[in-house]
């Protein structure tokens, strides 16, 4: 018998309006509008504003969209899962708080994190559940409102990230269509590197530890460029050999957002020009978990189906992965 295979039938994205601009960090910070474009390609990132206004407010907007858009009713979606480091509050799972904001009652739903290669880790997860054969509508969300735990007293983080959500519904394929392969790695010997020092168990919230601002993303940046150059590159030069992809084959590079520079020395790995690579870090920054299904949703017009996509990750953990998905719809 034909193994199930996952296929995305739906992405919707959702990024909070208010646009903080390189010309604004500016203000805030000893830096210019020339060193970041040159440095990362950002030019601006989407902030959440408001009182009592967390993550799970932009997935469930993300959420309702893709339930609108793809004809689905809520009560449907047996899983939700929810990538994200920043969710509302430890406990309970912004998957849960999304749940029940969209009214998918008879799901069950809960979060991962893996940081910036969280979207992929979920994607792979939820894929699995359609795979077993007992599930058949899955959405896969990643999440993050970083500027939750941004410093903006600190020049090298606070001009990088930014805040956003996307969703996709997962559902049993046809065909050869859908998640064909995946590779995730982890290197917990990473955290030196990138991590944020309190505010867990290990260092819970003190007034010593909001003092010394340690409830902000800490990123050595060099460091971490250079296994995110490496790996990157590697996991997607990976999983192409795997499926006997060259780089002609390949009809969109689908790569997490941290640094353009990263980007184009992934896609130079694979072979892959710079016509085919989804790119919008200059409008969003990096929103870690999101970046991914954010592409996807702003390239969704472009995809055809039975195009050769390679999602790409790098994040903190350290963790990375590649993810090979043939694309399952023509434009609607
Ligand atoms: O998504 C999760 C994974 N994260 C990543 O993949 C991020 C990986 N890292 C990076 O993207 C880059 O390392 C950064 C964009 C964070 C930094 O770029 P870089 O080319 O590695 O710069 P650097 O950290 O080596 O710093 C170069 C110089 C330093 O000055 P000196 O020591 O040469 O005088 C920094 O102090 O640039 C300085 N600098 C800045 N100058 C103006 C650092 N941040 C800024 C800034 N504005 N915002």
């Amino acid at each position: 018998m034909e193994k199930i295979k996952a296929m995305i039938t739906g992405v919707q994205g959702y990024v909070p309006e208010y646009r903080l601009t390189n010309k604004e960090l500016e203000k805030m910070v000893d830096t210019n509008d020339e060193w970041i474009t040159t440095r990362t390609g950002i030019k601006e990132r989407r902030i959440l504003k408001g009182e009592n206004q967390g993550t799970s407010v932009m997935g469930a907007e993300a959420a309702k969209g893709l339930l609108e858009k793809t004809n689905t009713d809520p009560m449907d979606v047996e899983v939700i899962i929810c990538a994200t480091v920043t969710p509302d509050m430890p406990f309970p799972a912004t998957a849960n708080i999304i749940a029940d904001k969209i009214g998918a009652k008879k799901s069950f739903s809960f979060d991962i994190s893996a940081a910036c290669s969280g979207f992929l880790y979920a994607l792979q997860l939820g894929a699995q559940f359609i795979e077993s054969g007992t599930h058949k509508k899955v959405m896969v969300i990643g999440a993050d409102k970083m500027s939750s735990i941004v410093d903006y007293q600190d020049r090298t983080t606070c001009i990088l990230f930014g805040d956003g959500a996307g969703a996709v519904l997962l559902e049993p394929a046809e065909g050869d269509l859908g998640i064909r392969d995946a590779i995730l790695r982890a290197d917990g010997s990473g955290e030196p590197y990138l991590h944020m020092k309190a505010g867990g168990s290990r260092r819970p919230a003190s007034h010593e530890t909001v003092e010394a601002r340690e409830h902000y993303a800490y990123q050595e940046g060099s460091t971490v460029f250079k296994f995110a150059v490496t790996n990157m590159a590697d996991v997607s030069a990976e999983v192409m050999e795997r499926n006997g992809l060259q780089g002609d084959d390949v009809a969109w590079l689908v790569p997490h957002q941290a640094n353009k520079r990263i980007i184009d020395a992934t896609a130079n790995r694979m072979g892959v020009g710079p016509e085919k690579v989804m790119m919008n870090i200059e409008r969003y920054g990096n929103t870690t978990a999101a970046t991914i299904p954010l592409c996807l949703w702003d390239y969704e017009k472009q995809l055809k189906k039975g195009d050769n996509l390679i999602l790409a990750a790098f994040g903190g953990g350290f963790t990375w992965g590649a993810i090979y998905v043939k694309w399952a719809y023509d434009p609607k």
